[in-house]
């Protein structure tokens, strides 16, 4: 199955380019808690964000605390704990505010509020004072570039063309009949929608209840921008931006080019989305952004999509206007086969252009399949491979240069489960595109945490079923289970996480490509000072046997993602059995 953001990134190819807190500070003196003092007070050669680990919430999911089969937020504080003993730096929340209930939080109502189904504002100040005290920063999701269809300023905005909101949104006149252009919504049928009280047609580039705001309005540029300094001064770390590419459209509204990508068995409409993706105007306005969070030192993670690692990393900016610190990696996550020649091609790509910051790497979040069912052999660990696979892509993840996204559930071994009828699917898309793609609920079910009712995602005795269904293999995958067990998938997450934050070459050493032609093993060097660790990656079914010439006979193992460590490795022949892989430090 073809992820969406997979979808979007081959779209792209067939695109032209494609505290509690209780004393609001004020913007001239940025508003750092004392728990966030806390934070930065940690002894760090290197800003944290640059090597950190950031482990995303999907707060429907995570842990439900009153027993009405929804997470929230007082469910997530109740297991800071367990992030704190993983060993993360930050969780990114997705969308927690009041919203239309369409898209998963992203179509939202109210900037400044959070849902009641979450909690309240009081929860989420507990939630950032908590997470504070283990060393936890938080970031928000932050949607700009369109909102809820019962947002406040889109009701006013259907209501008169000439009102204070009137061009808030994207509102054309039709064409002959028919919508202004030819424009198609990413999931699904036009991408303009008719409003039979404006009596124009709104633009939306994702669901039809997600009308676009029009960036280029000033005022809208001002509101939003008020409401990141809102979050700012709330404690948070700064922002997951939503969808930068989707921020302007071209103002001329020209018809987009037919597309010619696969479309394999995901069922998107083939268009080039050019003059609706990536317009050249969106990096002043993440400059401009930038600029609002620099004086909280917020930081921005970004939602973006390109055809090249050179494209992505536009969104750094420059010295002088700088834009995101982090965007994402989607053509590293989105690789979909198990290839050295691949996984080295992007890694380089990254590492060699000096133009990068710092480099992003993930490989699950909430809108594609989770990792082992799309480098595995089939999913739900219907071959035996998946589990080795499982170990194995961890190992790349956290022993690359720069900081690494996780997703909850990713390091129990959670896999999807997608929805079995389609009167079962909650994600819109999922019932649209009905059998070919089933939506995104299958990497969205309940966190599992114990072997009990419910995977423990409920309190006990909790009559409400959780709002998506947990899948059997529950029993094995689960917190609990795992972490009693010492070679558990989840004790070599922390392991791994440990050696990224402890080791010097881990944590910031240069990243060296070794036996650079090798079709089955992805073998590189991470490198500081007098330190050299290596890392072995055999991507095949068969056993290969390596020889090392780096100046040492052996090395010291700090983790084998199939053994238990032996302690030393033969540099002058290393057995990696399939789909092994191995980290050892060859001198320090
Ligand atoms: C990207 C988000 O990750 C996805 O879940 C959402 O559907 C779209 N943006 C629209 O906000």
């Amino acid at each position: 199955m073809r992820s969406l953001a997979f979808a979007a990134a081959a779209a792209l190819l067939a695109a032209v380019t494609f505290s509690p807190f209780a004393a609001p500070a004020t913007a001239a003196t940025p508003p750092r808690t004392r728990a966030a003092a806390h934070v930065r007070r940690q002894p760090q050669t290197l800003p944290w964000w640059q090597h950190a680990v950031i482990y995303e919430v999907y707060p429907r999911s995570f842990k439900d605390s009153d027993g009405n089969g929804i997470g929230d937020l007082n469910g997530i504080r109740s297991k800071l704990a367990y992030l704190h003993w993983l060993g993360v730096n930050a969780i990114w929340l997705t969308p927690i505010y009041p919203s239309g209930g369409v898209d998963g939080g992203y179509d939202i109502i109210h900037y400044k509020q959070i849902a009641p189904v979450y909690g309240t504002m009081a929860d989420f100040h507990h939630l950032v004072a908590a997470a504070h005290r283990d060393h936890i920063h938080v970031f928000m999701d932050l949607v700009l570039a369109h909102t809820s269809n019962q947002n406040p300023w889109f009701l006013a905005s259907r209501r008169s063309r000439r009102g204070p909101y009137a061009t808030y949104y994207i509102w054309r006149d039709g064409h002959n009949g028919g919508p202004p252009n030819n424009w198609i919504s990413l999931f699904g049928g036009s991408a303009w929608q008719y409003d039979s009280l404006r009596r124009q047609y709104y633009y939306h580039y994702y669901y039809r209840q997600e009308p676009t705001l029009n960036w280029r309005n000033p005022k809208v540029r001002r509101d939003m921008f008020a409401r990141a300094r809102f979050w700012m001064r709330q404690g948070v770390a700064g922002f997951r931006l939503d969808s930068v590419g989707t921020l302007l459209v071209d103002p001329r509204f020209p018809n987009n080019p037919p597309g010619t990508m696969r479309t394999g068995d995901f069922p998107l409409p083939q268009q080039h989305h050019k003059y609706n993706y990536n317009q050249p105007g969106v990096h002043r306005i993440l400059q401009a952004l930038r600029r609002v969070v620099a004086p909280y030192h917020g930081l921005l993670i970004g939602e973006t999509v390109g055809k090249t690692a050179a494209q992505i990393s536009r969104f750094y900016g420059t010295p002088r206007h700088p834009e995101i610190q982090l965007p994402f990696n989607f053509l590293f996550a989105d690789v979909n086969r198990l290839s050295a020649p691949a996984f080295r091609r992007q890694i380089a790509a990254w590492t060699h252009n000096p133009a990068h910051g710092t480099p992003v790497w993930f490989f699950d979040n909430h809108d594609q399949p989770r990792e082992v069912q799309r480098y595995g052999h089939g999913g739900n660990n219907a071959s035996p491979d998946n589990a080795k696979i499982a170990r194995l892509l961890p190992t790349l993840l956290f022993t690359l240069r720069g900081t690494v996204l996780i997703y909850y559930g990713q390091a129990i071994g959670m896999t999807t489960t997608p929805p079995k009828k389609r009167s079962d699917v909650v994600d819109p898309m999922g019932r649209r595109f009905w059998p070919v793609f089933k939506g995104r609920d299958g990497e969205r079910t309940p966190m599992q945490w114990t072997p009990g009712p419910d995977a423990g995602f409920s309190p006990p005795g909790t009559k409400t079923k959780p709002w998506l269904p947990i899948p059997p293999s529950y029993k094995r995958f689960n917190v609990a289970t795992e972490r009693a067990q010492p070679h558990s998938l989840l004790h070599y997450y922390r392991r791994l996480i440990a050696l990224k934050r402890q080791d010097p070459a881990l944590r910031r050493g240069a990243w060296i490509s070794i036996h650079r032609h090798d079709p089955a093993v992805l073998s590189y060097l991470r490198r500081r000072r007098g330190e050299t660790v290596l890392v072995a990656i055999n991507m095949s079914n068969r056993r290969q046997v390596e020889n090392y010439h780096l100046g040492a006979k052996d090395a010291v193992v700090l983790a084998d993602s199939l053994r238990a460590e032996p302690p030393r490795l033969n540099l002058g022949r290393v057995v990696l059995p399939p789909y092994e892989a191995v980290v050892a430090r060859v001198s320090r």
